[in-house]
């Protein structure tokens, strides 16, 4: 299928895209700096977070204009975009003043808010503000790849992630895709020694068959077998292991190839 280029026009520019594209990765492509909370590259965007609002307009809507979610909206030729009009500050400007009511001592959220000359929220914060900004990211990380486990519970103040009845959820398989992508390092586990929590759930981890080092669960390992035709063997080792057994075959390759040469 062929890709068509289109022309749009951001902050008076001319800027060469591909028709359907999502604007937000345009923007992000010219070096403008529109703030995207709940963007992700390993995920589908979803429009959460709002503030990667910008205001469009076409020469043929006669003088009207229109207020989108640039990570969600696909280009099309003749766009004509603004991401900094005073429109659309005031927008993103609101949004963020609520984001700091919920968020009051998370540092991206405080960052975004002193980018916009906020100091202080003038809604009514929220009674037991914690550091989840419910970008949703890693809910939809780990719906993609399958397992479901975690979700948004509850509503309005009480809004969370959490795993089903907040037990621990029986298909977390402990990869840490959620934990490690969470923007704000708000979803907690440890490791400790061969074992694994998160979302109190306990995982026994594969050792690396040489240093006996933690590798990865023994769930996650066997997903990644079954499903991503890994071979099993490939866990026996760590990541630096396997660096190492690269090095040594690589000396080896290096002997051979000089012996050849004589
Ligand atoms: S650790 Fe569990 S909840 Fe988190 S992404 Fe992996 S499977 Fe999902
Ligand atoms: S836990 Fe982290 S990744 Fe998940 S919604 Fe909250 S801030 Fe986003
Ligand atoms: S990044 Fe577009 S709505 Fe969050």
């Amino acid at each position: 299928m062929s890709m068509k280029t289109v022309t749009i026009t951001v902050n008076g520019k001319l800027v060469r895209a591909t028709e359907g594209e999502y604007l937000l990765k345009v923007l992000r492509r010219e070096g403008i700096d529109v703030p995207a909370l709940c963007q992700h590259d390993a995920v589908e965007p979803y429009g959460g977070c709002r503030v990667c609002m910008v205001e469009i307009t076409k020469a043929e809507w006669n003088g009207w204009s229109d207020m989108v979610t640039s990570c969600l909206y696909p280009v099309a030729d003749g766009l004509i975009v603004q991401t900094h009009s005073n429109q659309v500050i005031e927008l993103r400007k609101t949004i963020i003043d609520l984001m700091l009511a919920r968020n009051p001592h998370t540092p991206l959220i405080q960052q975004l808010a002193a980018d916009y000359g906020i100091n202080s929220t003038s809604f009514q914060p929220v009674p037991e503000p914690n550091d989840c900004i419910l970008c949703g990211i890693c809910t939809r990380i780990c719906d993609t790849m399958g397992f479901h486990a975690i979700s948004t519970v509850n509503r309005g103040h009480g809004r969370e992630i959490a795993p089903p009845l907040g037990e621990a959820p029986e298909s977390c398989v402990g990869c840490l895709a959620c934990a490690l992508n969470c923007p704000t390092n708000y979803i907690k586990f440890t490791d400790s020694g061969k074992t694994r929590t998160i979302w109190k759930k306990q995982f026994e981890m594969v050792t690396d068959k040489r240093t006996g080092a933690p590798t990865i669960t023994r769930e996650f390992a066997e997903y990644l077998i079954a499903h991503r035709n890994i071979p099993a063997d490939y866990f026996d080792l760590n990541d630096e292991s396997h660096r190492k057994e690269t090095a040594t075959n690589m000396g080896a390759i290096a002997a051979w190839s000089r012996e050849d040469l004589k």
